[in-house]
């Protein structure tokens, strides 16, 4: 095995999935009617989706000194993810997310950073050759803006393309930080967040003023949009599926986007990819529980071939 093709700077957090007949309203107390732990963050949900498409990939995410961190471990392990420079801090204990998913499979997230919020620009120092030696760097807002702008600053210079999932939707961004990304991928709510509010159209347009290459807006059952320097707007409609739970379909969208995107340097190839991936993610419960292998993603894509 060569060098890691991706590395990922990212979150790892342990989900506590509760099914729910319907999201409670403010102050209403429902009880739930089942309940599954699965791995999850977002950045870890990225990394295994882009192993899952046969993309040599390494994570960077600070987890605790507890029974999470092991499986997080375990988790990198089995799927073929280099996982050396992730640091295990002894202070702070491994992320958690709670996460209510309905009846259409439509959810609600909280999560509680642990040991993600303590990821520092000294660890990422301490992974600089794992950068430099990598195709793309990809990260998230789940860990701390510090760490992932000085790992966005070595592949910069390294000439190595960088991506940013700007999730969760931060009130304002990074002025630095989104000046060193090329590829910036955003929900509808995120690209508004990040762009005043204005459609996605509009949004779009705005952020691509911003970042080196491409913006990609990901519309849920509308599909995703790819608005690439130099070219027109190019919508992509989504696949029709009947959504059990849809946690963790950006994820899968954005694993194998850049996995494929690593591969054949096409934005069009790997925009198929993610949609198709992403799809198959919201046909079963929980992130990376959900998320299909190569073959089944490239069965899914083989009709519009
Ligand atoms: O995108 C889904 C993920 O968001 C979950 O796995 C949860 O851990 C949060 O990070």
């Amino acid at each position: 095995m060569g060098p890691a093709e991706i590395v990922v700077v990212g979150s790892y957090n342990h989900d506590v999935v509760l099914s729910v007949a319907h999201l409670p309203a403010p102050g209403e107390t429902c009880l739930a009617l089942g309940r599954r732990t699965s791995p999850g963050g977002k950045g870890s949900n990225q990394a295994v989706q882009a192993a899952r498409c046969s993309a040599r990939v390494a994570m960077l995410a600070a987890i605790g000194c507890d029974p999470a961190g092991d499986e997080a471990l375990d988790v990198w392990a089995g799927a073929g993810i280099e996982a050396a420079a992730s640091p295990r801090l002894a202070d702070h204990g491994t992320g958690i997310a709670m996460i209510l998913v309905d009846a259409k499979g439509e959810n609600r997230i909280v999560v509680d950073p642990g040991a993600n919020a303590h990821l520092t620009p000294s660890h990422i120092d301490q992974a600089a050759a794992l950068i430099r030696s990598a195709k793309l760097v990809l990260a998230q807002l789940e860990t701390p803006v510090t760490a992932t702008r000085r790992a966005f600053e070595i592949a910069r210079q390294a000439g190595v393309l960088t991506a940013l999932n700007a999730a969760p939707a931060p009130d304002a961004i990074d002025a630095e930080l989104i000046a060193l990304t090329d590829i910036l991928f955003v929900n509808e709510i995120e690209a508004g967040a990040l762009a005043g509010g204005a459609d996605p159209a509009e949004a779009g347009a705005a952020l691509l003023a911003r970042v080196g290459q491409a913006v990609i807006i990901t519309l849920g059952k509308e599909g995703a949009v790819l608005f690439h320097r130099g070219q027109p707007r190019r919508a992509h409609p989504a696949h029709s599926i009947d959504a059990v739970d849809t946690t963790g379909a950006g994820d899968a969208f954005i694993g194998a986007f850049v996995a494929h995107l690593v591969k054949s340097g096409s934005f069009d190839q790997a925009m198929a990819w993610g949609l198709a991936a992403g799809a198959l993610a919201c046909t079963a419960m929980g992130a990376v529980t959900s998320f299909a292998p190569e073959n089944r993603i490239a069965g899914l894509l083989a009709p519009q071939a």
